[in-house]
């Protein structure tokens, strides 16, 4: 079945962009992978893959999607490194709305001088029907939904656009695209930058950078399969013991969840021993980090994210 959503597809993107050209902001998540790969397929080096560093990604990632979609994929890829920009962009802002605006203006300046100098008249991208539906519903703006093509006067092709995240991870799967993309959690566009509560800084993220990167390893060494596992810095200072010394240190809360959609979700019931495990290897890498929560909510009442 998939074989002929995708061929149906590729011969859709061909047929619409004919001999112009298109972009798409790829971010190395499931869906926008998903999407560069089908139109690569469908319109080859017509399509132009940008890829923005915003300085709010997880351990390794940049170099991981640069590797993956350059070198193995062969798509045409643009590298932007927007991260002093971003950082500079959220100085002082603490609103989480406020936050995802200012993240997905920024985005929006940076592709759009990229998507300039390339002079594309179409713009491909990974929305899949939660983001439509739940930005409906204004619950959060998401802001990989709004803005991008009105701005740019681009016509918008989205080709995932009526499916599910299981749909599209069979998708990928077909399209050959490595386990680490198609089996990877959902991260959310703002990235880590919604993951430090409060004000963002660099400091700030590279600590819950190193505590996600623990929480993933540790729940994939122990074979489990959530929704999503993350860390949350939680800008909340707690009081520990360091030897004989009195220490105030940082408080990271880790959120893994079970779902089927995002749109609900259930706190996992996760092993007393990897929780443990998890608490005591953040403790012990990050030296800034002396408390280790668990999120034990499910959504609703909460979301799945803390901001
Ligand atoms: P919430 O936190 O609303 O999240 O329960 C539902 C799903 O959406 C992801 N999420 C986002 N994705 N931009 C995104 O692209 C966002 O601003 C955003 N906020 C949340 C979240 O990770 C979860 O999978």
């Amino acid at each position: 079945m998939w074989e002929s959503f995708i061929k149906e597809k590729i011969r859709e993107i061909r047929e619409t962009v004919g001999n112009g050209k298109a972009i798409i902001a790829l971010s190395g998540g499931v869906d926008s992978s998903t999407a560069a790969v089908l139109a690569h397929k469908a319109i080859g080096d017509k399509l132009y893959a940008v890829f923005v560093n915003t300085g709010f990604l997880r351990k390794g990632e940049p170099e991981f999607v640069i590797k993956t979609f350059r070198d193995e994929f062969g798509l045409n890829l643009i590298y932007v490194d927007a991260q002093e920009r971003f950082f500079t962009a959220l100085k002082g802002v603490t609103d989480p709305e406020q936050k995802r605006k200012i993240i997905g203006k920024t985005f929006i300046d940076v592709f759009e001088e990229v998507a300039k100098e390339i002079d594309a008249e179409f713009l491909i991208q990974g929305t899949i029907a939660p983001d439509w539906i739940e930005s409906q519903g204004k619950i959060k703006s998401h802001h990989n939904v709004g803005g991008l093509p009105e701005r740019l006067n681009l016509k918008l092709i989205e080709p995932l656009r009526d499916l599910y995240k299981d749909e599209v991870r069979e998708v990928a799967k077909k399209l050959g695209l490595p386990e680490k993309i198609y089996n990877r959690m959902p991260f959310p566009g703002p990235g880590l930058a919604v993951r430090v509560l409060g004000e963002v800084t660099p400091e700030k993220v590279a600590i819950v950078r190193e505590a996600n990167a623990i929480v993933e390893e540790e729940v994939e060494k122990a074979g489990l399969k959530p929704w999503q596992a993350f860390a949350v810095l939680l800008n909340v200072k707690t009081v520990g013991v360091q030897g004989d010394i009195r220490a105030y240190k940082e408080t990271i809360a880790v959120r893994i969840v079970e779902s089927l959609d995002g749109m609900t979700a259930n706190a996992m019931n996760v092993p007393w021993e990897v929780l443990q495990r998890i608490a005591f290897r953040i403790t012990s890498e990050i030296p800034q980090v002396g408390r280790v929560l668990y999120d034990i909510t499910n959504k609703p009442p909460a979301t799945i994210e803390f901001e």
